[in-house]
């Protein structure tokens, strides 16, 4: 695992979507799956842009959703269908057919699980994954004391995950269970990359950075990636322990921890 600092969020939003950029740039069947979520919408706007820009084809590359608010519907706003839709698909003119989302409003969310773990066997892996860190440190909805040794899965959301979550609602939305990539997608993924901004994200980050790896800190499992990145700004960094980063780091360079 490499943690990466950066001064601020527009400087960690332009890295990653220079690196999201250049991984379509190199490979134009790549699969991408990229979380929802306030941290990544300024990178996924500049990617947008950027490829709009540069002409960059994204036409050939497939896309496979991280997770999903079980029960909430697609034209929801606060539903992750709906941020990648407006955030990423139609900003770059992304067909359906090029999508893969959880249906959370499946009859049979089992089924739906072993489909998207079929779609996930059918390619030659997630190239690149980018998730965010929840306040209680789930990735998806791999929420605290999730096993590790799981695919696609459905689970009962944690106290936390339900009331953070409402930020992303305009009225009070009963969250419940949730349908979700699980750890065995993350560490196969070619690449991975965990990304936080702000200083909320700090004592969090700090407990899955410097703790030893334990399901109670489900993003630890970042630690035992063989090409995963941590991606984020001072504020978030900023109760790390000195030697978990060189001087280097504070400027935005990588280096190994
Ligand atoms: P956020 O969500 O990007 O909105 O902070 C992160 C998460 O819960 O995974």
């Amino acid at each position: 695992m490499q943690i990466q600092i950066f001064d601020n969020y527009s400087a960690l939003s332009q890295q990653l979507a220079e690196r999201i950029l250049e991984i379509v740039k190199t490979n134009r069947d790549t699969v991408l799956c990229l979380a929802a979520g306030d941290t990544p919408k300024l990178a996924y706007r500049l990617i947008a842009e950027k490829a709009k820009a540069e002409r960059i084809d994204f036409t050939k590359c497939t896309f496979i959703g991280l997770d999903e608010w079980v029960g909430i519907p697609p034209e929801n706003e606060g539903s992750c269908h709906f941020f990648l839709n407006n955030n990423l698909f139609k900003p770059l003119s992304i067909s359906s057919s090029q999508v893969h989302l959880f249906n959370a409003l499946s009859g049979d969310l089992h089924a739906e699980c072993r489909k998207m773990d079929a779609v996930i066997s059918k390619t030659e892996g997630i190239d690149c994954m980018v998730v965010g860190i929840g306040m209680n440190g789930h990735i998806g909805f791999n929420e605290p004391g999730v096993s590790f040794d799981l695919t696609a899965h459905v689970i009962h959301l944690d106290d936390n995950t339900r009331a953070v979550g409402q930020k992303y609602f305009s009225e009070k939305t009963v969250l419940d269970k949730g349908i979700t990539l699980g750890f065995q997608h993350l560490l196969l993924a070619k690449e991975a990359r965990l990304i936080a901004n702000g200083s909320k994200k700090a004592v969090i980050l700090k407990k899955a950075i410097e703790e030893p790896m334990h399901s109670g800190v489900p993003a630890s499992i970042m630690q035992s990636h063989s090409n995963g990145f941590i991606m984020i700004d001072k504020e978030a960094a900023s109760l790390l322990q000195p030697a978990t980063f060189s001087a280097k780091q504070k400027n935005g360079h990588d280096s190994k921890w």
